[in-house]
């Protein structure tokens, strides 16, 4: 099974890039230059129009395309597609001196000032009626243009916005939320807690550093309505494209883990997910765990909208100029870097950006072309080698990664955890769940990053950890999972509230008390110093930062705690329902632990591996057509490391047979079809 390519007439991998040519309108012999440049950088796509309204609507009402129609002309000429943007990420200074209600504010309720972008009001009406309106003429001019790819909505939307018209939209979604009842609303959040009560509507506001930050509830709901404001605002901004260019996707570009949107619902508003990847490499973590994030990123993208294929939408061909050191990437590694997108579900190399801008404060970041305006660098042989490399892969675009385990990140679960005080300050959240998924990573497996929203039938395994909110529902959904066979893992910290932030009565891990065959009675914080092991199967594993005091209520121990008053209590245990089973991790383990516990579970519940065993820093991954079977083996190391590429198949670039123990250089990536 395949998916149709994500542009329609570009059955190839995308590889392209924002370019702003608006910025060299006076030269126009730049952009002669830019399309020769393009070409041989093979080249077939460039994201355009992304904050160009002014170039576009240099006064109210007063439009002014001539610029894009040469460009967009230009491309379709040399067989390009445009990802055409919506101007939205960044206003004309007109418009928010003619309406400063587009201006957003901050918590502190103060108004911004005109600059700066990605900081405009989603509520405001004005800002609204204006993007509906540019929207409008460019979907009229570009509807059935040869080059017309794909939408991208605005760029990278973020933030939230605190003004009247904000607040007035947040009390509206309450009332529908609570059906009207400032009662449940009170109830839901817990109010009569430091006499928070609300008497009348109109005194629910959204958390301020000068007011209410304490309520989790309304923090909770506060979150989430940002998501939704701005889901909503992305379908007042589609609303022309759809009805004009109905065959042309929509796309946004995402960023991986931002913490302040879920993704999951903001895809609700999405035809194709993409985001925006800037690793740090060779920072004090290692390549290998700089991938292995890059890894999951990349994972939870393609799994915003159910595993399709995704876009690379930016990367940067060099450094990256906000980043604290601006390191080069070494000789290699770029090839590496942008196909471990491909890897993993992606059908494009896109950059930030095509040409560097001769001014303000992006003049540094790395660009396909530098100043010095030609082909004659390094980073272009570099870009044009990957380039080439994607032309080899036109049988790879519209496969899908064949994960057999899920790794669940949560956005609901992510705010109200760090949120919660007590235990540790400090949760770790993101790093756990990481370093679940990093077991599995280093092993070659293919994993899918979703939310407790999404079906887990198609799995063999499922973690879960740190799962501390329930979604309603979830508790249900996992018991099926196990009953129907599947094996479900989740750890300390879990099944500790309800949706709206309330503790459940009755024992931890509430609704899942009965899944696992536990009741968790206490939860110890550890300080830094303090020690404790487990004893499973012979080997002792030191633990840290959390230790669950659990008793069995039906589930076997697997691994005891070796220290404490709890000594001799269970730290690991496994319930066997219907026909599958549920493992509790009651504390906080290293990597020898992930390690173990990873091994153990790819051999009991039957998981596959790309290849088999693989040296620290190269990451195997497959993508599939139903038939073919599509292999990047991946060296993130600055050095040569021997790989056994087992019975192998066919190389995608040079046609040679692959099989047996080869030798993958420095920073380098074979991919091979079987
Ligand atoms: C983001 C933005 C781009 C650019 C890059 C620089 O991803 O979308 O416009 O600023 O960062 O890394
Ligand atoms: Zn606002």
């Amino acid at each position: 099974m395949k998916y149709p390519p994500i542009i329609k007439g570009l059955p190839h991998m995308i590889h392209g890039g924002d370019y702003n040519p608006e910025q060299w309108r006076d030269t126009p012999q730049i952009w002669t230059e830019d399309f020769r440049l393009a070409d041989l950088a093979h080249l077939n796509s460039l994201s355009v129009g992304i904050f160009s309204w002014t170039a576009l609507e240099p006064r109210e009402g007063e439009y002014d395309f001539s610029w894009l129609d040469t460009i967009l002309d230009e491309m379709a000429k040399h067989g390009m597609k445009a990802i055409l943007a919506t101007p939205s990420g960044a206003r004309p200074a007109w418009m928010s001196q003619k309406y400063p209600e587009v201006l957003r504010v901050g918590a502190d309720r103060v108004r911004i000032l005109q600059g700066e972008r990605h900081n405009h009001c989603y509520t405001s009406p004005v800002y609204r009626e204006k993007v509906a309106a540019i929207n409008e003429q460019l979907a009229r001019r570009y509807a059935g243009h040869p080059a017309l790819g794909a939408w991208h909505l605005s760029n990278e939307y973020s933030g939230e916005c605190h003004c009247p018209l904000c607040q007035e939209a947040f009390r509206s979604w309450l009332k529908a939320r609570y059906h009207n009842s400032l009662d449940e609303l009170n109830r839901a959040w817990w109010t009569a807690f430091w006499s928070h009560t609300y008497t009348d509507w109109s005194q629910v506001e959204s958390p301020s550093p000068r007011g209410e930050q304490n309520l989790h509830g309304l923090t909770l709901d506060w979150m989430r309505f940002a998501t939704e404001q701005t889901l909503d605002f992305i379908k007042a901004e589609s609303e022309p494209l759809r009805r004009l260019t109905p065959d042309v996707p929509l796309v946004t570009n995402m960023m991986g883990v931002y913490p302040e949107l879920d993704y999951f619902r903001l895809a609700d508003g999405l035809d194709v997910a993409s985001w925006d990847n800037y690793p740090q490499w060779m920072n004090d973590e290692g390549d290998a765990h700089v991938a292995a994030f890059a890894g999951f990123q990349h994972d939870l993208t393609r799994c915003t909208k159910d595993g399709r294929p995704f876009l690379l939408m930016e990367s940067s061909p060099s450094s990256t100029n906000w980043q604290p050191v601006g390191k080069l990437r070494r000789p290699g590694g770029h090839k590496t870097y942008s196909l471990q997108a491909v890897a993993h579900g992606a059908d494009s190399v896109q950059y930030f950006q095509f040409r560097k801008s001769r001014g303000s404060s992006e003049k540094f970041h790395g660009a396909v072309v530098d100043h010095v305006g030609n082909e004659n660098t390094r980073v272009f042989g570099e870009v044009k080698q990957t380039g080439e490399a994607l032309t080899h892969l036109d049988a790879v675009v519209g496969t899908a990664v064949p994960a057999e385990t899920a790794v669940i990140y949560d956005w609901n679960n992510r705010w109200v955890l760090k949120d919660s005080k007590g235990f540790l300050q400090e949760k770790g959240y993101e790093q756990t769940v990481l370093a679940h998924y990093e077991g599995f990573y280093r092993r070659g497996v293919p994993m899918d990053v979703i939310d407790q929203t999404k079906p887990l039938d198609k799995y063999k395994l499922v973690i879960a950890p740190m799962l501390y909110l329930l979604r309603p529902g979830f508790a249900e959904k996992a018991e099926a999972f196990v009953r129907g066979g599947g094996t479900f893992v989740t750890t300390y910290y879990s099944g500790y509230v309800d949706e709206h932030d309330l503790c459940f009565l009755g024992g931890f891990p509430g609704p899942l008390k009965n899944l696992l065959g536990i009741w968790c009675e206490e939860l110890d914080g550890l300080r830094p110093q303090d020690t404790n092991r487990m004893l499973w199967e012979g080997k002792d594993y030191t633990l840290h930062d959390f230790a669950e005091v659990i008793h069995l209520r039906g589930a076997q121990a697997l691994g005891e705690y070796g220290e404490d008053f709890y000594a001799g209590y269970p730290a690991l245990t496994r319930n066997q329902v219907g026909g599958g089973s549920a493992y509790y991790v009651a504390a906080r383990f290293g990597e020898d632990f992930h390690n173990d516990f990873t091994d153990h579970l790819i051999r009991t519940c039957g998981i596959r591996t790309t290849l088999g065993m693989l040296p620290g820093g190269v990451s195997a991954q497959m993508r599939t057509d139903g038939e073919n079977e599509f292999v990047f083996v991946m060296n993130f190391m600055p050095y040569a490391q021997a790989v056994d590429f087992g019975p192998g198949g066919v190389d995608m670039e040079s046609g040679e047979t692959v099989s047996g123990r080869g030798e993958l250089p420095a920073r380098g990536i074979r991919m091979f079809r079987r």
